[in-house]
């Protein structure tokens, strides 16, 4: 089988966890690494070839690379902010493209990208992992198969540590990330419309920056990222789901609660946070547990992931399914799962939620 060559724009902590994933795909290599920062450049760099990936064009900027011969798909994980900018030069090379959530930050990039997009074949696929973590999958799946009867009411929280440091500290304003709804809960968003299969047209979200980051200053600028937030978001078929986020829970068990409610019973999801930040738990699984309308116990299933996906990566596997799904597409124009329409759709909750903290409104979606 043909090797299929990656390049990857953006190649810090994320970037590296893709590095890690392709290297684990059959038959596949990273032939480009464009990455500003040295440090991060050399490591990435080290960590495709001790992976086996020998011929590695590197630079600092995208305008350095001839795009006609060096890779095969791109994959675009740079900080929030350049993703549009970074689209707006790679998308008119019609090469498939996987690009990090969020798509964009801004209602203005959307309709860029979006007007790029009518002018390409290529596919472009926006990176929503978390459809893709083994007990998402599953709690999708049974909604789907009709489990909980009639899906109702959808609500997740997430309650964590708060945001990491990132490379030049893209990720403490609002200005670089989007603010916090765009950046973290695009990906609730995007969990929303697919398991709801309608389309968002209220949201109304009260929120602040009370706990993280407070004493941090940056050009004697204080961020101003969200760490706790309610949100609700109705749905045009009557649906309506909740997000509950906290930032400042580092201790909590399980991190993230997917439950929806149905006319026939009740699933959830139950999903621990990465192995990593608690090095000295014992082994936690995610877990879906199934309550019908009985009074009877819940049938709990537990999710065992591999552990070499797991050491992948922080996400429970799934940039490697989604990987797996992405190289299909390249090789066998199978379709494309996450488009840029869904893409789209998430950013857009994600403003809506921002002004909605803002002018203490709803904010009704056209
Ligand atoms: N899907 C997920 O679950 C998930 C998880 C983490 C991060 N992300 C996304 O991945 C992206 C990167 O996040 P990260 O955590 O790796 O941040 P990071 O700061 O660790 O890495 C970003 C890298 O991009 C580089 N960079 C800056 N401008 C660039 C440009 N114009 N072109 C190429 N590279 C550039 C930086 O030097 C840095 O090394 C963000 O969009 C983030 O939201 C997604």
């Amino acid at each position: 089988m043909k090797n299929t060559r990656y390049a990857i724009v953006g190649a810090g902590m994320m970037g590296q966890e893709h590095i890690r994933n392709i290297a684990m795909l059959d038959n596949t290599s990273i032939s480009v690494i464009v990455e500003p920062d040295a440090g991060m450049l050399g490591s990435a760099t080290t960590l495709a070839r001790s992976l086996g990936s020998d011929k590695i064009t590197t630079s600092t900027s995208i305008a350095d690379v001839d795009w006609h011969t060096a890779a095969d798909a791109i994959v675009i994980v740079s900080p929030n902010h350049t993703h549009c900018e970074v689209l707006c030069e790679l998308m008119p090379l019609n090469i498939p493209i996987l690009v990090e959530k969020p798509l964009c930050t801004t209602t203005g990039d959307l309709q860029r990208i979006e007007s790029l997009m009518a002018e390409r074949s290529a596919p472009v696929w926006v990176a929503m992992e978390y459809r893709y973590m083994p007990p998402t999958a599953k709690f999708i799946a049974d909604i789907a198969a009709g489990r909980i009867g009639q899906l109702q009411m959808l609500s997740i929280r997430e309650h964590r540590y708060p945001f990491l440091e990132k490379v030049g500290d893209w990720n403490r304003f609002s200005e670089k990330t989007g603010g916090t709804m765009v950046e973290k809960c695009c990906h609730y968003f995007d969990l929303m419309c697919l398991i709801t299969q309608s389309e968002p047209v209220r949201i109304f979200c009260s929120g602040a920056a009370d706990v993280n980051h407070q004493s941090e200053r940056y050009n004697g600028r204080t961020p101003d990222i969200i760490d706790n937030a309610y949100t609700i978001v109705d749905f045009s078929n009557g649906m309506r789901c909740a997000l509950d986020l906290c930032m400042f829970a580092e201790g909590s068990e399980p991190q993230e609660t997917i439950t929806a409610i149905g006319d026939a019973g009740k699933l959830e999801a139950r999903i621990p946070g990465p192995d990593r930040f608690w090095p000295d738990a014992p082994p936690r699984h995610a877990e879906v547990a199934f309550m019908p309308r009985a009074p009877q116990p819940p049938i709990i299933e537990p999710v065992v992931v591999d552990e070499a996906l797991l050491a992948a990566g922080d996400h429970h596997g799934a940039t490697y399914y989604q990987h797996q799904k992405f190289l299909d597409t390249i090789r066998h124009a199978s379709p494309v799962e996450v488009t840029i329409q869904d893409g789209v759709r998430a950013v857009a909750i994600g403003i809506a939620a921002e002004e909605s903290i803002r002018t203490g409104q709803a904010v009704s979606l056209s």
